[in-house]
This record gives structure tokens, sequence and C-alpha cells, in this order.
């Protein structure tokens, strides 16, 4: 089908609509739309929510005029330009096509969505020039990263050797009786696709491509279906190797990567957000005291947020121009975690791009794999309201 964009030009007001109104929408996304309408013409026309009362709410908190249950008569009747995704992963997918075929840009949260297959049916309507969907990783866009991804892609740290990932969080058994959770229909996968994803990402975006995967996973704790640790080992393109743990088991929590190159030391400690005085670098020895005086420089303190990834994708929208974390970029984390559960539950290595139609993993990140799929038939979504 033909899709055209109706992008806003540099002067022209963009209309965002944000669908599901819960936390993140309300903490993260209203904001950051709030703080970018006060830069540049954009207007947050509509918002949708299966919940009538969320919907409601959220527009009469946040002044937004047009609320909705129903996705496709939002989209027909107020032609927004950019729709902002907020809903639970399982309804990513129809979603973010349905907005595309409507001519909306799409910026959809974490996780892109259950498998490599939806992923690819959301490329698949995109258009050249745009519609275009943008998977939110907001650690990839504070000032932080961008200094280290320089440092790093122009080699002044040396070439990187060994990396560490580290998601330790802690989840009780209060998170997972929410009945939604710990299921792979509902929420997409355990640690490694709920949470770790953040840190995953960012250390691809940092080391560039990933070659082969050996991992494991475990559920030692919760009575789930999915996962509740999961430990890797990852060979990079360029020869790097990396260790990645995501556990939802660790009471002292702290979110981590730390890349030892041949002159330097990088390392980022954190939890759920970074400033620059979260990263640190040590130099090797015999580094000249004043060139890693020039790496500690990371210049204005952007934080890892919303606010920066929005930014750089209105830019983008105006300009017909694709954005970052769409298409390939968006899709490479996605993979490389399908990779980590095939890994675990084949007790294989996995090579990047072996990941096809025709494995059961491109369909489905349990790859119905004994012990690990569900039990009983994954109910089928129909297009959300
Ligand atoms: N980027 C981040 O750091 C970050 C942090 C937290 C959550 N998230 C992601 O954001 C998404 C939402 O999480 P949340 O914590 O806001 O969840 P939430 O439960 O607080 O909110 C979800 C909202 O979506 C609504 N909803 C459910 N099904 C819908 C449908 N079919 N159509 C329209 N509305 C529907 C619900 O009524 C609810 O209001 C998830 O994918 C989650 O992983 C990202």
């Amino acid at each position: 089908m033909c899709v055209t964009s109706r992008r806003g030009s540099r002067d022209e007001t963009v209309r965002v609509a944000v669908v599901g109104t819960g936390a993140i929408a309300r903490g993260s996304h209203l904001p950051a739309l709030a703080a970018l309408a006060a830069e540049q013409p954009l207007r947050v026309v509509a918002a949708v929510d299966v919940d009538a009362d969320a919907a409601a709410a959220f527009c009469a908190d946040g002044a937004v005029p047009h609320p909705y249950t129903d996705l496709e008569r939002m989209l027909d009747e107020q032609r927004p330009d950019l729709v902002t995704i907020c809903t639970p992963p399982r309804f990513h997918r129809d979603q973010t096509v349905a907005a595309l075929r409507a001519g909306a840009w799409v910026w959809c949260e974490k996780p892109p969505c259950p498998s490599l297959a939806d992923f690819d049916a959301i490329e698949a309507a995109e258009a050249e020039g745009g519609p275009y969907a943008s998977i939110v990783f907001q650690h990839r866009f504070g000032s932080g990263a961008r200094h280290v991804r320089g440092l790093l892609a122009e080699q002044t740290l040396g070439r990187p050797l060994v990396a560490h990932c580290q998601t330790t969080w802690y989840r009780g058994t209060d998170y997972y009786s929410a009945p939604w959770r710990g299921r792979w229909h509902s929420e997409g996968g355990g640690p490694a696709m709920g949470h770790g994803i953040h840190q995953m990402d960012l250390l691809l975006d940092l080391l560039g491509p990933w070659s082969q995967i050996s991992a494991m996973a475990g559920r030692l704790v919760h009575d789930i279906e999915t996962e509740d640790v999961s430990t890797a080992l990852i060979r990079f393109g360029s020869g790097a190797l990396a260790t990645v743990v995501n556990s939802v088991l660790s009471p002292d929590e702290v979110s981590r990567i730390r890349i030892d190159c041949e002159r330097a030391t990088v390392e980022l400690t954190h939890l759920y957000g970074y400033r620059n005085a979260d990263w640190h670098i040590t130099p090797a020895p015999g580094v000249n005291a004043e060139e890693a005086s020039r790496w500690r420089d990371f210049g204005a303190d952007e934080p890892s947020s919303h606010l920066a990834q929005l930014r750089g994708l209105l830019a983008d929208l105006r300009a017909g121009r694709r954005p970052r974390s769409s298409g390939a970029d968006g899709r490479r984390s996605l993979e490389l975690i399908a990779a980590l559960y095939k890994s675990a539950f084949t007790g294989a290595t996995v090579r990047a791009g072996e990941i096809a139609p025709g494995d059961p993993y491109y369909t489905a990140l349990h790859g119905d794999a004994p012990g690990w799929a569900p039990e009983s038939p994954e109910p089928r979504e129909v297009v959300a309201g």
C-alpha cells in the first residue's frame, strides 16, 4: 500500500498522539513533549487508552484536547504526524503498523515487539522518506554515550578488547504478582528482554556489530514462565569479547557497562539513567595526562533521557530522514536477545543473522523450547482499541 507521510517542515506544527496513558506516558513522554513544544511548533492533539478514565485523566492533566479509546478512530479523525506508543509490548506491532499505514511516524517504547517476525512486519510498513518507526532506547542519547561513542569510533582509546554489561536489578514477588508479568505473551520475556535490553542496546551502540553469542538462562526464584536471570558471552565483529548478566534477583541493584580498550578503561555505573558524572575513564599506564584529561571532558551534561532521543527524532521527521533506532539500527538489540534465548534454550552458540524465517526463534523468543515455552496456547491479540 502507498503510505504518504504528513511530516511537518521546520515551521509547521507537528501533531502528536500518545497511545497508552500509563506510567511511562505520564512520567517521560508527556514531559518530553511539553519541553519540546516550548522549543518548536508541536502540539499533543490526542491520547488513546483502552481505559476511558485513564485517557480522560491524562488529557485533563496534560491539556490534551482529544481523548480516545479507539486507535483507528483517533488516526482517522486526528491525522497525527507522530504517534508515541506506550502500551504493553504485545500491542506494539499492530499499533505501530496501524499508525504507519495512517501516514504517522512512530516512536515506540521498548521492548520493540515480541519477535523478529513482528519487527520485520513493522519495517515492511515503513516507506522511503517516512513514515518510519523508531524504538525508545534513551540510554544511547545522553552526552556521556555520545562522547564515548565518538572516542571509540575514532579509535582514540585504541581497540576495544573486553567488556562487561550488567543489569542486576531486584524484583520481588509483589512485582510478579501482577498476572501479566513473567509471561512470554504479555511481558514479552524475562529480564533479558524487559530490563537488560537498555544496557545491551547501549553496549551494541558503543561496540558495533556482534558476531556470536553463547548464553544460559535460569528460573531460580520466581514462579514464572520466563527466566529471572541470564548470562551470556558475546564476540563482537571487532574481535572484542563481552560478558552480559541480566537479573531481577540482585538486592544490590546496578546497571553497569565497562569496556577495556588498549589505552583506557571506560566505565558507566548507574541504575535507571545517567549523567556525565556516572562515566569514568581510566587511562592505561603511559598515557599522557593531558590527553587523558581531554578524554574526560564530556562537555555539556545531557542526561540519558526520552527528551534527548525525541529531539533528534523530531529533527529527522521534519527532514524526512530515517531516525536512529529504527530499521536495522532498531532491530539489532532484539536480534541479540532472540539469539541469547536461542543459545540458552538449545545450548548452542548462535551467530548473528542466523535467526531467519523458519527458525522457531524468529516467531517467538521462547522458540517453543520444552520447559520454557508456555504450556497453553497463547491467545491471538486483535488490534488494540
Ligand atoms: N523506556 C523506559 O525506560 C521504560 C520504562 C518503563 C516502561 N517502559 C515501557 O513502556 C511500556 C508501557 O509501560 P508502563 O509502565 O507505562 O505500563 P502501564 O501499565 O503503566 O501503562 C500502560 C497503559 O496502556 C494502556 N493500554 C493497555 N492496552 C492498551 C491498548 N491495547 N490500547 C491502548 N492502551 C492500552 C493501559 O490501560 C495503561 O494505561 C512498556 O513497553 C514498558 O516496557 C519503558
